[in-house]
């Protein structure tokens, strides 16, 4: 049964520099957190493949199983354009290994909170990729002014997930009933 999560910040002025960071990943390797462009929608799709075919910690594999690289693009170039919405890829060596992608409600009265959804290649979990990219997001959520609230679902065994979004002040609202 997924549970609900949510994150409380203060709002402040927006600044597009944080969304290209270089970090350290565990095993000694270079990250690079970005703002995904065009040219990614390929490596998502297959980043996406490569998540389903293991298949931890989904929520939604129904729907990004039929995902194709149009629609990829399409979430990219939709969440580059909505000031309230941000999709952030982790790359060591240029290849994508993680994403994290964030809309903010399209309802002006909604517009202070939003949900995300994270994911990293199985082979480069535990290397600290998630919390780089989930990170990269919070600074970015704490200055943007629309912004009082993020909202994640996770399943309620997903112990990894979980562990990481506690350490970086996510607080548990709840499980959700019939949720699949
Ligand atoms: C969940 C996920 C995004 C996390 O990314 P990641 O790169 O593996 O995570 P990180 O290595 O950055 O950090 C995980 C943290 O949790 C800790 N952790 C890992 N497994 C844990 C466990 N079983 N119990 C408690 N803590 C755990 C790690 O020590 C680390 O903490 P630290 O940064 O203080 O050292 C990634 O594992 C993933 O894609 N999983 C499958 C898909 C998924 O679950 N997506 C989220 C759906 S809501």
């Amino acid at each position: 049964m997924p549970t609900i999560f949510s994150h409380l910040r203060i709002s402040a002025l927006f600044i597009a520099s944080l969304l290209n960071r270089q970090f350290s990943c565990k095993n000694g390797e270079s990250l690079v957190v970005r703002s995904a462009d065009e040219h990614d929608a390929a490596p998502l799709k297959e980043l996406v493949k490569t998540m389903l075919a293991d298949g931890n910690g989904q929520v939604r594999l129904l729907e990004v199983n039929s995902a194709t690289k149009e629609d990829e693009l399409g979430a990219i170039v939709n969440h580059r354009d909505d000031p309230n919405c941000l999709f952030l890829i982790a790359e060591p060596d240029q290849k994508v290994v993680g994403c994290l992608h964030f809309a903010g409600s399209p309802l002006s009265r909604l517009a202070h909170r939003g949900i995300f959804g994270m994911g990293v290649a199985p082979q480069w979990r535990g290397q600290g990729v998630g919390r780089q990219l989930l990170q990269t997001f919070l600074a970015w959520a704490e200055l943007n002014p629309m912004l009082e609230k993020i909202c994640l679902a996770v399943v309620a065994n997903n112990a990894r997930a979980i562990a990481l979004y506690k350490k970086l002040g996510f607080q548990e609202e709840g499980p959700t009933r019939d949720s699949r």
